[in-house]
């Protein structure tokens, strides 16, 4: 049975070029993994404070939808040379109790996207650092830093047509499969 990847998308746009490149990934991956596609953008703000009594339903929600995944992807534009409100308040509210975080000893790989040529460098690089803190499993290579993209680089079934770009993704799948594999 294919192992289950937690997708985690930094977009929270309807038209969103994160989800399609999200998605352009999982085709590219086929049935080799299974991708679940984590809601974000509606988690209520992460407060210390609220954990205290029981925690917030829609925080215990997603742990759990986490936990439940053998591995992690996170696809995400840059905002402001970093990561996402709503991405961060998602890692953040994984991040705790204390101790009990669900990101711990998962693999990992970090996608970056930007309509720019910087391709979300900063956002990466924020991610990785925080997913290295919370002992997740991070994929060093290779680095996916996707600058200048645009809707025309996929086709109408939603795989990546643009020749450079599908290379690309086709490279990352074939190595995120075997490495997620390879942590057992
Ligand atoms: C951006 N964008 C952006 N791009 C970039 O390369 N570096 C940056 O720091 C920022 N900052 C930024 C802040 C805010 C608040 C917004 C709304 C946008 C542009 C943005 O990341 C880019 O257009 C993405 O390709 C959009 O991705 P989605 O939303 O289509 O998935």
């Amino acid at each position: 049975m294919p192992k289950t990847i937690a997708v985690l998308r930094g977009s929270p746009r309807a038209d969103s070029l994160t989800k399609k490149l999200a998605r352009g990934i999982e085709l590219a991956v086929g049935d080799r993994l299974t991708f679940k596609d984590i809601e974000i953008h509606d988690l209520p703000l992460y407060n210390p404070d609220l954990e205290k009594d029981a925690a917030h339903p829609a925080w215990d929600a997603f742990r759990a939808a986490v936990k439940g995944c053998d591995g992690l992807l996170f696809v995400s534009p840059e905002w402001n040379r970093s990561v996402p409100g709503g991405l961060k308040n998602a890692i953040d509210i994984g991040s705790r109790p204390y101790g009990q975080g669900v990101f711990q000893k998962k693999p990992a790989a970090v996608v970056t996207q930007s309509t720019g040529g910087t391709g979300g460098f900063g956002c990466n690089h924020h991610l990785r650092q925080s997913m290295v803190h919370l002992d997740a499993i991070v994929l060093g290579q290779p680095e996916m830093y996707v600058g200048n993209l645009s809707a025309d680089k996929f086709g109408e079934d939603g795989r990546v047509s643009d020749s450079g770009l599908k290379k690309l993704i086709d490279g990352f799948a074939d190595t995120f499969v075997a490495w997620v594999d390879k942590q057992g």
